[in-house]
Parts: C-alpha cells; sequence; structure tokens
C-alpha cells in the first residue's frame, strides 16, 4: 500500500517518462560523481598549496640570504659599502631586486624604481606591486621584498620578482577549472549513458510484466547471457513464472477434469429424478419397491459424488503439503490391517490374498493417509486384477537400503509401460477398466500421499499383471534421529 505506481491506469508500452531524477541509475552516478568530484578538487587545491609554499619558502630564503649577505657589508663598510654592494647586485638577473634609500625616501641604489609608499615605512615581508627601473610604466609587476631599516633611517629592500609564480599559480587554477567542468560534464553524460542502458532493460522486463499480466503466461524475461544481476534478476524470475505457468496449467486442467467428470454423474442423478417425476405426472402409481429403488440409486449415486469430492480434496491437501504427521507406522502391522480388511472382499472373487512383510520396518508418517493409500493399491489389486481362481494378490514389506518398500502385486493385465505415467493423473482410467466401478482417483490419492512423505509410487510389470509400490524412507536409526530432517 506505500509502493508508488506513478502511472497506474497506464498499461501502454513506452509511456513511461519519469524524470532524469526519478531514475536510480542517474541519482546513483550523481552521487558517484560528486564523491569523486570532491576527490579530485581536494587533490588539485592540495597540489596546488603545497606548490605554493615550496615556492614561497623558496623564495624567502634567498631573499634572507641575501640580506645576510648584505648585512655583513654593511657592518663591515657601512652603508656606503652596502650602496655600492647592491648598486652591483642591481646588475644582476632581472627577477633579484634591490633598493637602498636615504631617510628622505630616495634611492641611492637598485633596480627598484617605485615601491607603495607604506611598504618604505614598513619592515619585514610584503607582496607588494612595483615598477623596475628598466620599466616605463605604472607599478605592474609583483615583488616579494623584505623591508629593513637602517640606523640613520636608511631602508634596504631585498625581494624577489614573483609574476612567474602568478602565471604559474593561474595556470594551476585554470587547469583545476577545466578539469572540474570535464569531470561534470563527462559524469553527467555516464549517469545519461547509464541510465539509458539500466532503464533498457528494465523497461523490458517490465514489458514482459505487462505482457504475462495481459494473460500470456508462456512469456518470459529476455536473458542477454552475461551473467551480470539483470541476467540473475531475470534468471530467478523466469524460474518462477515456470513455476507458476506449471501450477495454474495443473490447476486449469484439473478444474477441467474435475468438471467434466463430475458431469455425468450429475446429469444421471437428474435424469433419474426427471424419471420419477414424470412417472408421477403420467399419474402411474410407482410401487413402494420400485420408489425405494429410485430413491436409493439416487443416494448411491450422490454417495459415489461425495466420495469423488472426498479424495479430489484428500489429493489436493496431501499435494499442499498439508497432513504430514510424524507417527511411527510398522508397515508389516499396517499391511496386516489392510489384508485383513480386504480378505472378505477377496474371498469372495475367489482371489487368494497373502501377506509377507518384514518386520522392523518403520516410517514416519501420517497413519491415516498411509492406510487409505494401501487400501487404494489393494482395492486397484483386487478389481483391475485378475478374478477366477488362478488369481493372487500378494501384500510385500522389504528394506531396501534407507529406504522401505511396501508392495500390493497381483497377476492380472497389468499397466503398459507407456500408460504408467498417466494413470498417476487424476480421472484417468484405462479403457480396459471402464467397467469396473472407481473414478479414477485412487492412484493419484496414492502418488499425493507418496510424495508428501518424501516417497514415490513406482508401478513395474509383475509379469503377468501390476506390481505397485510404495517406497518411503525409513526411520532414520541413529540414536536421536527422529526424520524430521527429511524435506
Ligand atoms: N492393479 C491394476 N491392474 C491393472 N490396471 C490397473 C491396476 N490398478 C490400476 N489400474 C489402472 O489404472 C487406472 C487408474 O486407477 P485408479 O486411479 O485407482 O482409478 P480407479 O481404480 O478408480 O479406476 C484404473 O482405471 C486402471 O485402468
Ligand atoms: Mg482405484
Amino acid at each position: 500500500m506505500c509502493s508508488v505506481n506513478p502511472k497506474p491506469t497506464d498499461p501502454g508500452r513506452g509511456q513511461r517518462r519519469y524524470g532524469l531524477f526519478a531514475s536510480a541509475a542517474f541519482r546513483l552516478s550523481l552521487v558517484y560523481l560528486a564523491v569523486f568530484a570532491a576527490f579530485a578538487a581536494a587533490l588539485i587545491a592540495y597540489m596546488a598549496w603545497s606548490t605554493r609554499v615550496i615556492l614561497a619558502d623558496q623564495s624567502r630564503e634567498t631573499i634572507a640570504a641575501e640580506v645576510r649577505g648584505l648585512g655583513e657589508q654593511y657592518a663591515a663598510g657601512g652603508i656606503q659599502q652596502l650602496v655600492a654592494a647592491v648598486a652591483n647586485r642591481a646588475e644582476g638577473p632581472a627577477n633579484a631586486l634591490y633598493l637602498v634609500t636615504s631617510f628622505a625616501g630616495q634611492s641611492l641604489a637598485g633596480n627598484i624604481a617605485e615601491l607603495p609608499v607604506e611598504t618604505l615605512r614598513g619592515d619585514g615581508f610584503y607582496q607588494v606591486p612595483y615598477r623596475h627601473v628598466a620599466d616605463t610604466d605604472d607599478m605592474t609587476r609583483e615583488a616579494e621584498v623584505r623591508v629593513f631599516r637602517l640606523a640613520g633611517g636608511f631602508v634596504l629592500v631585498v625581494g624577489r620578482d614573483i609574476g612567474d609564480r602568478i602565471a604559474f599559480e593561474r595556470i594551476l587554477t585554470r587547469a583545476g577549472l577545466i578539469a572540474a567542468a570535464l569531470t561534470l560534464l563527462l559524469g553527467i553524460a555516464g549517469g545519461v549513458y547509464i541510465r539509458r542502458r539500466i532503464l533498457m532493460r528494465m523497461d523490458a522486463m517490465s514489458d514482459t510484466a505487462r505482457a504475462i499480466m495481459g494473460g500470456d503466461l508462456s512469456n518470459r524475461v529476455a536473458v542477454a547471457g552475461r551473467g551480470d544481476e539483470f541476467d540473475r534478476l531475470g534468471d530467478s524470475l523466469n524460474a518462477m513464472l515456470a513455476r507458476i505457468e506449471g501450477l495454474v496449467r495443473g490447476m486449469r486442467e484439473v478444474t477441467d477434469n474435475v468438471a467434466h467428470d463430475l458431469k455425468t454423474p450429475l446429469t444421471r442423478l437428474k435424469a433419474r429424478a426427471e424419471d420419477a417425476l414424470r412417472a408421477i405426472d403420467s399419474g402411474k402409481r410407482l410401487s413402494a419397491a420400485a420408489r425405494r429403488a429410485v430413491l436409493e440409486e439416487t443416494i448411491a449415486e450422490a454417495d459415489h459424488l461425495i466420495s469423488v469430492f472426498d479424495a479430489l480434496l484428500a489429493i489436493a491437501k496431501a499435494e499442499a503439503g498439508e497432513g504430514a504427521r510424524q507417527d511411527r507406522v510398522d508397515l508389516a502391522a499396517l499391511a496386516e490391517v489392510a489384508a485383513e480388511l480386504y480378505a472378505p472382499l477377496a474371498e469372495d472373487a475367489g482371489i487368494a490374498l497373502r501377506v509377507d512383510a518384514a518386520p522392523d520396518c518403520i516410517v514416519l508418517a501420517n497413519q491415516v493417509l498411509l492406510a487409505r493409500a494401501v487400501s487404494n493399491l489393494l482395492e486397484n489389486a483386487l478389481t483391475h486384477g485378475r478374478r477366477d481362481a488362478d488369481a493372487t494378490v500378494t501384500v510385500t514389506v522389504t528394506r531396501q537400503g534407507a529406504d522401505a518398500l511396501l508392495t500390493v502385486a497381483d497377476n492380472g493385465p497389468g499397466i503398459p509401460p507407456q500408460d504408467r505415467a498417466r494413470v498417476l493423473q487424476r480421472f484417468v482410467r484405462l479403457e480396459m477398466s471402464r467397467t469396473h466401478p472407481g473414478s479414477g482417483l485412487g492412484l493419484s490419492l496414492v502418488n499425493a500421499v507418496a510424495h508428501l512423505h518424501n516417497g514415490a509410487l513406482e508401478l513395474d510389470d509383475n509379469a503377468p499383471g501390476l506390481r505397485a509400490g510404495l517406497r518411503l524412507p525409513l526411520a532414520g536409526e541413529r540414536a536421536g534421529d527422529d526424520g524430521s530432517g527429511g524435506a
């Protein structure tokens, strides 16, 4: 209820035009871009800062060394020697700057033509504009200077032109800005591209979902085969769709079968009641016996219908995993009881019924369901098997490795191999059995009960006849094993 569907009423293809910022892929790439840009900016800023510090330290060190040298000259020969030294040094490289002024601010020597007045009044390091003696224009150059006040009002200025440094810093700043702009541009373009790619595959998936919602259960999500997240999602979805399709198909078949197979007995029921009614309407007086017969037949038909519904319900429950209990069932005892139950029927039909059961074959199962399954197998052997003096039905219980096998074998016509899978389906009855009573649900129930208990129903040739085997895992013999480990 908290899910947001932007256009729930619009099932059309290609109608989705969500904004760029609504795309998770785009937002993610923006976050990635922001982190990346912040990192790049920090890196560039650090580089610019440390270059600046190194260059500034260097120029200050040179200035300090020069000041020391000139200081020695001053100490040795006073202002004259200093002026001479400065005049000498001022002939050197143009970026080395010197100036000595008198107390009145007049230049005595040096290559600095002009400096801001406040600077000359100060003392210490300054970054200031200046004019070189070779220049004719204004103070357009930048310098870092050390101003020294000497005795007698003389001022010594030693400096370095920092034009190159400023240009270098400017280049660095511009490069940083261009890099940032490029990063931003490329990042956004990448985000748009990734969003397109992801959106394309997501859209393909939602198109498939819509097609399936439209009723085409056989539709599947396209898998690119690259083994990426989308492929894995697609594979999972497809597996789920296959399972759902199978279940839906199975359910549809069951519903069809039920509708088809219950129609006949219901129609019969109705016809019989109508016949009786017509007889009454025509003024014919039905004898008490005839009335009774009609009612009894009606009840028998209704009983049959009830038993069919009952069996259908039992199968559905077992297939849904309901009724799985953990009773300790001794298969030998179960076989004996079932055989005893069917002994009168077998005797009436002249069929020899034998039990040959190994002791201590214990399984963990729902005893009631298991008894019902064995009864169904016995009933089949007695009704569909041979029905003469040579007829025998044998119930055996044996161990086979970790399994117990309970078989019910007869020497009748058996079931042809090609029909053995088919007869496990609901309502399937072979042509030769049409004359026997039944509804075609017995083996379906046995099969469902076998699967409910992690076992299987095996139909084999008894040469001649059918050998129906109920294979079930034995209860664990290890101490403490209650068998609940089975899925
Ligand atoms: N012991 C058997 N010998 C021969 N055919 C059998 C035997 N058991 C079952 N069948 C065949 O399998 C069909 C399905 O069996 P079942 O599901 O028990 O339905 P029903 O017994 O109600 O017909 C039967 O109709 C019959 O054709
Ligand atoms: Mg049967």
